[in-house]
């Protein structure tokens, strides 16, 4: 049986039950689908038990539109991770996490400068947030392993920084993108794509992969551009930006050997909706 904690007090009576097992958590924002689950199994089959927390975090948006329309189903959650074996899915309060007058929600993280490119700049403040909640949720949490997608790779690489950094005693795991079977990113935001819009995303998919063919072929600049006109050339999509970094220190490169290995990512807006992908280049 999972049990539902909708507040600390409720969380923490069910954390006591867990003394001594080894703990796996997968943070996650809810609007859980087949991606989330890919980490859930994942979590599972590794660890004694497993917590999941859902909690839509109100200091890593930057766009309060983004925030106020950010799907929320907490039932169909549930239904969707009891059966994956989850022993505890922590659906907390804005005040359990952040609670008045802690001063929680202003702390400012280094983050290593892994927030100078990419979503850094465009989402003011987003990794901060983030940095804000997972810290919080690791606190009350105490989990052994949090698994993390590369989906958000940059996400995913900060916060192996900042946990190294604080000394939290926590293994980070990387888990690799699920996509649909015609390449698209599974993501919570997919949701609020018009049907057409939906139809036509495998397109951002397809054109990244073709990075591949380009490398060490044409410049990078080329390449970035060529793959920006390639994207743009639907009129469903607008992209905001491509980027070809350095896979550890995520800044930009300009050689194809700059870097033992490289991760291509970009943003894309489909209408109103942003889309972000990355493939490893
Ligand atoms: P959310 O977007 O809900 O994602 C939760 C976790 O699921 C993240 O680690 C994300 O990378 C992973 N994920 C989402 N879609 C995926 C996919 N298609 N394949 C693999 N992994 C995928 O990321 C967040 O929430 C928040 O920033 C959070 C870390 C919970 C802090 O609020």
């Amino acid at each position: 049986m999972m049990i539902v904690a909708k507040s600390l007090s409720e969380f923490d009576s069910a954390r006591r039950a867990l003394e001594g097992a080894t703990v796996g958590f997968v943070p996650t924002m809810g609007a859980l689908h087949q991606g989330h689950a890919s980490l859930i199994v994942k979590a599972v089959r590794e660890c004694d038990a497993v917590v999941i927390s859902d909690f839509v975090n109100p200091t890593q948006f930057n766009n309060k539109n983004d925030f106020n329309t950010y799907p929320r189903t907490l039932d169909d959650d549930c239904a969707l991770v009891e059966p994956l074996g989850v022993k505890i899915l922590f659906a907390p309060r804005v005040v359990d996490i952040y609670p008045e007058g802690s001063g929680l929600d202003s702390k400012v993280f280094d983050l290593g400068g892994l927030d100078m490119y990419g979503e850094g700049p465009r989402r003011p403040g987003h990794f901060n947030g983030m940095a804000q909640v997972v810290t919080r949720l690791f606190d009350i949490v105490r989990p052994d392993r949090a698994y993390f997608g590369e989906k958000d790779y940059q996400q995913l690489a900060i916060i192996e920084y900042f946990t190294k950094n604080l000394g939290y005693p926590i293994e980070i795991v990387r888990c690799p993108i699920a996509r649909a079977e015609n390449g698209l990113a599974l993501s919570s935001r997919n949701k609020l794509l018009s049907k057409e819009a939906f139809e036509a995303a495998p397109h951002i998919y397809n054109t990244i992969s073709k990075v591949h063919g380009m490398k060490g072929v044409i410049s990078v600049s080329d390449a970035i551009e060529k793959i920006v006109s390639m994207i743009d050339s639907n009129p469903l999509f607008k992209t905001e930006y491509v980027e070809i970094v350095d896979a550890a220190t995520l800044r930009p490169v300009t050689m194809w050997d700059e870097a033992p290995a490289l991760r291509l990512s970009c943003a894309v807006y489909a209408g109103p909706v942003r889309l972000i992908d990355n493939i490893a280049v």
